[in-house]
Parts: structure tokens; C-alpha cells; sequence
């Protein structure tokens, strides 16, 4: 049996995308679960890169099937676009298919993501505005229209016309924003749900299907553990579950199904979007890893807080989601650091904390008990093997497997498919 899940062990970016496409050229089928096109999947493959929101990056593998499971809320039209546009990079979709529970992104959805993060003020989440909140909102408060809706006139008509009696009222009302005129949403709904219609279909028989027959199969996560609506740091998260038991509910599949749990993690630590961030580095080191990084967001552009590595997290994370291991990327990235900082713990107060503080408050006055390692200060950017990558690098890879108890079984040092380094092999 080989069903993996692969999430996000930080607050998202972390390189799921380029360790999806890395890992798809092995696998039979990979499955995106929840989020929406808030996720921005970045793969580098020779001298192109393809950016995914929606679509699961194993879709550059022809032989390849992708999934877009039930958890993955869709905004339609930027569905379309992203399809077009692999199109005309010469990526075929005809192995994608799309699951009829799977919730639409609605234009109000958007329009009020964009409304509430404006009136929330010094509160703001920092919210990608792609109208994520919204739509599971109205998931979990039963208005919400499903894919298989948008395929019947009727039925899309009726759920339309409801929504907007409500949702037009709350934008002139609440926001005085202006609202949405029926027909022309009905219209340009179903022209999306006529593009997608061959597409769409019951995804959790497919992929218990598959992996019955001993297929492998990847479930991509987005975001990351520290995004994840229960376990991340509330209200500062996205409105969906990226940690591993959300693969289970966001692609109809047993937990007695899944092999393995994988969390991918940078070598420091990113954020995009407001919310504590112990690690932080707010001065020249924060700047010089996310100039030499990249550090600006897939989806938004926004520049990423940058900061040190944090054991905390990664064992926080390795706990609530069962990660059997883990992936470092941007290894790289640390390649002109002279000292090396991981945080192994909090003080807060007069006191050591060990375990991810779950109150915000207490999590604001954390501060960061770091222990320091040398750099290596070479390129490591052309390492394939374990043994090529320079003795202080792999020290302070087995730091931070010491302290999160669990192995480091692939380590990316560039954004390339094959700067790649096998620690332990996956599948
Ligand atoms: P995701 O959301 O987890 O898929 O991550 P993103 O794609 O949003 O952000 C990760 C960024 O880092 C992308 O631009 C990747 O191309 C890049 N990247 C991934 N792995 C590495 C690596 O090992 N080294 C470097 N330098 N860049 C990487
Ligand atoms: P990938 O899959 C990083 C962040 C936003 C904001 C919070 C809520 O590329 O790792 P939302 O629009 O989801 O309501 O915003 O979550 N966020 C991400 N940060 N990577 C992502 O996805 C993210 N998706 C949402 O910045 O702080
Ligand atoms: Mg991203």
C-alpha cells in the first residue's frame, strides 16, 4: 500500500510544489485536498515554471492522473485560466478530473474577503482576497453550491438566486459595496461549468480505487500546519484543514489508507500575511534570506517574513498530523551563512516552553532560545548524492532530526525538479 500524504509543515510556501512534482514522476495519481487557489505552487522544471493554484502539480507527468478532491473549494473561473494556460505551455489536462462535492468560489465570496479584511482594520488577517474564508463559510453554514450544482441550469439558477438575495443585502447593507446581478453571474457560471463538465466526477471511488489496486498516490497538501483552522495559530489562519487528517476528509478516503505522512518544511521559516512568528528576523538577515530565496508570494507577490529555523514547529507539527518524516528544502538558500540559528524552545516569562503555546497571547511574548551551528559557506546548489552535501550541512540536518524525532528523508537545494537529494527513498 502507498498512499502518501505530503503537507505543509510551517505557514505554507514551504515547496510542496516542486516535492509534488518531484515525487509525481513516481506516483500514479496525485491529489490536492483542501485549500483553494489562495495556494500558489511554484515548479521549475529546466528553464520553465509553471505556477499552480488549483491544479495539483503532478499535471506536468502525462501518464500522471490529478485529482482536485472535495475539500479544494473552486473558483471556476481562475480554474478555466489556469487550464488555459498550462495549454498553452504545452501541458495537456486530460488527466484531471474533479469532484462533483467539491464547493464554488463565488464572485461575492471574493468581494467579501476583500470587505471583511478592510473592515477588520489593525485586526486584518492578511488574507490572499481570493474569497477562500467566505466560500467555506458558507460550506459549513449549508448554503454553499457545489460542482455538481453548476452542472444543471435548475439547480445552479435556483441556489444562484438565493445566494444573491442574501449576499446583496449584506454588501449594501454591511459594507455598502455593490452587489452582483443574477444573470450576469448565472451566465458566465455555467460557460465555466460547460469547460469543466467532462471533468467532473465522483474523485474518492477513483482514488480508493487506485490505491486498492496497490497504485501509488500523493495527496498535496496547500498551506501549511500553522494555517490549518484548528491546529495553526487562530484567528491568523486560512479556513481549511492543511494537516494530514484533512487529506482523509478532503479526498474520501479512510485513515487506514494512508502509509505515510511527509511534512515539508523549509531549512528557516517563512510567513506570509499577519500573526505571531517567533522566529522573525526583522533586520539584514531576514533580508538577505528573502532576497536570496525569493521570498515574495506565488499568489500575491507579497514579500514573506523570513526568520530562523523553529524546532517548536516542526515538532509540533510532526505531532498533530503523524509525520513519519520530513523534506527540507531550501537548503540552499543558507548557502553564505556564516552562523546558523535553530530554535529549540520559548521562554515566556520566567519559564521554558517546549510545546507550541496555543493562546496567541502568550504566544506574542515568546522568545526564541536558539542554539547556533556553523555554516558551511559553499555552494551547495549542485549536490545530488547525501554524501556531496558538505559535512556542516548534513550536521545541521541531523540537528534537526535529533530534535524532531522524526528523519529527513529528501532535501531540496534549488528550486530545479532534480536539485533534488534522496535521503531515503519515498515510494
Ligand atoms: P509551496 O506553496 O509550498 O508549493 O511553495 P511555493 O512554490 O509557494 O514557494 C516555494 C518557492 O521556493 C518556489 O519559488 C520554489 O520554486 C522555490 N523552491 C523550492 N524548493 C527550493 C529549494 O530547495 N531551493 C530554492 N532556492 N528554491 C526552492
Ligand atoms: P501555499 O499552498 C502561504 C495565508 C494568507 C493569510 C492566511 C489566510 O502556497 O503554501 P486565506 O486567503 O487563506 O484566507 O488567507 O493564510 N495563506 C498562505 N500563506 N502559503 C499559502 O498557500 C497560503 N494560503 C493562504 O497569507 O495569512
Ligand atoms: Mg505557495
Amino acid at each position: 500500500m502507498s498512499a502518501v500524504v505530503l503537507i505543509g509543515a510551517q505557514w505554507g510556501d514551504e515547496g510542496k510544489g516542486k516535492i509534488t512534482d518531484y515525487l509525481a514522476q513516481e506516483a500514479d495519481l496525485v491529489v490536492r485536498y483542501q485549500g483553494g487557489n489562495n495556494a500558489g505552487h511554484t515548479v521549475v522544471v529546466e528553464k520553465r515554471t509553471f505556477k499552480l493554484h488549483l491544479i495539483p502539480s503532478g499535471i506536468l507527468y502525462p501518464g500522471t492522473q490529478c485529482i482536485i478532491g472535495n475539500g479544494v473549494v473552486i473558483d471556476p473561473g481562475v480554474l478555466v485560466k489556469e487550464l488555459e494556460q498550462l495549454r498553452q505551455q504545452g501541458v495537456s489536462s486530460h488527466n484531471l478530473r474533479i469532484s462533483d462535492c467539491a464547493h464554488l468560489v463565488m464572485p461575492y465570496h471574493q468581494k467579501l474577503d476583500e470587505m471583511q479584511e478592510t473592515q477588520r482594520g489593525a485586526y486584518k488577517i492578511g488574507t490572499t482576497k481570493r474569497g477562500v474564508g467566505p466560500a467555506y463559510a458558507d460550506k459549513a453554514a449549508r448554503t454553499g453550491i457545489r460542482m455538481a450544482d453548476l452542472l444543471n441550469r435548475e439547480i445552479f439558477a435556483e441556489l444562484l438566486a438565493r445566494n444573491l438575495e442574501e449576499k446583496n443585502h449584506l454588501l449594501a447593507q454591511v459594507y455598502g459595496a455593490e452587489g452582483f446581478v443574477f444573470e450576469e453571474v448565472l451566465e458566465r457560471y455555467l460557460s465555466y461549468g460547460e469547460k469543466l463538465r467532462s471533468l467532473v466526477t465522483d474523485t474518492s471511488l477513483a482514488i480508493n480505487q487506485a490505491i486498492k489496486e496497490g497504485k501509488r498516490v500523493l495527496f498535496e497538501g496547500a498551506q501549511g500546519t500553522l494555517l490549518d483552522l484548528d491546529h495553526g495559530t487562530y484567528p491568523y489562519v486560512t479556513s481549511s484543514y492543511p494537516t494530514a487528517g484533512g487529506a482523509c476528509i478532503g479526498a474520501g478516503v479512510g485513515p487506514t489508507k494512508i502509509s505515510s505522512v511527509l511534512g515539508v518544511a523549509k531549512a528557516y521559516v517563512t510567513r506570509v500575511g499577519e500573526g505571531p512568528f517567533p522566529t522573525e528576523l526583522t533586520g539584514p538577515e531576514g533580508e538577505h534570506l528573502r532576497q536570496r530565496g525569493y521570498e515574495f508570494g506565488t499568489t500575491t507577490g507579497r514579500p514573506r517574513r523570513c526568520g530562523w529555523q523553529d524546532m517548536v514547529i516542526l515538532r509540533y507539527a510532526v505531532r498533530v498530523s503523524g509525520l513519519d518524516g520530513l523534506i527540507l528544502t531550501k537548503l540552499d538558500v543558507l548557502d553564505e551563512m556564516d552562523t546558523l540559528r535553530i530554535c529549540t524552545g520559548y521562554r515566556y516569562r520566567n519559564s521554558m516552553i517546549n510545546e507550541f503555546p496555543h493562546s496567541l497571547h502568550v504566544l506574542a511574548q515568546c522568545e526564541p532560545v536558539y542554539e547556533e551551528m556553523p555554516g558551511w559557506r559553499q555552494d551547495i546548489s549542485e549536490a545530488r548524492e547525501y554524501g556531496e552535501l558538505p559535512v556542516k550541512a548534513r550536521d545541521y540536518i541531523s540537528r534537526i532530526e535529533e530534535l524532531a524525532g522524526v528523519p529527513v528523508k529528501l532535501v531540496a537545494v534549488g528550486p530545479g525538479r532534480h536539485q533534488t537529494v534522496i535521503k531515503d527513498p519515498i515510494f
